[in-house]
């Protein structure tokens, strides 16, 4: 799959680790997210990885901060995205296949690395269920 991962600096040991353990699963990983641990501000590299998501250039996309909010809550206002916070395996598990989301956002400060990365490998291999889950998905759009 081709995916896209972004961050704030909370979350580069995270990400740094997830694009190791993706490209070895055979992922394209693109990096939207910062290389620094110096403050910055989550929204500059959440937008860039919400617009490749929805024009379909990526398939998915993982976003981590100190909280997951910050990057959750901006994600979610690109129409096309469906943002998911998760801070275990079952909620990971869940995101996908009740409310489909195609980004999984997780909160460092929060959640060990192998939570984090427990929670990518369950979120990468669930599937969406469809159903009622798809007629209430489809219900979130403004537009
Ligand atoms: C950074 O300190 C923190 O505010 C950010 O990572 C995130 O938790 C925001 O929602």
């Amino acid at each position: 799959m081709k995916i896209g991962i972004c961050n704030d600096h909370a979350g580069v040991e995270y990400k740094q680790k997830l694009i190791k353990y993706l490209s070895c699963k055979g992922h394209e990983v693109t990096d939207f997210g910062t290389g620094s641990t110096e403050m910055c501000d989550y929204a500059d590299f959440a937008h860039p990885l919400a617009s490749a998501v929805e024009s379909g250039a990526l398939d998915a996309g993982i976003a981590i901060c100190g909280t997951g909010n910050g990057m959750a809550i901006t994600l979610n206002k690109h129409q096309g995205i469906r943002a998911g916070l998760a801070w275990n395996t079952a909620i990971a598990r869940l995101v996908k296949g009740h409310n489909n989301a195609n980004v999984l956002v997780m909160p460092a400060r929060f959640v060990s690395y192998r939570m984090a990365v427990s929670m990518v490998r369950v979120w990468l291999t669930t599937a969406f269920e469809g159903g009622r889950h798809a007629r209430r998905i489809s219900k979130i759009p403004l537009a």
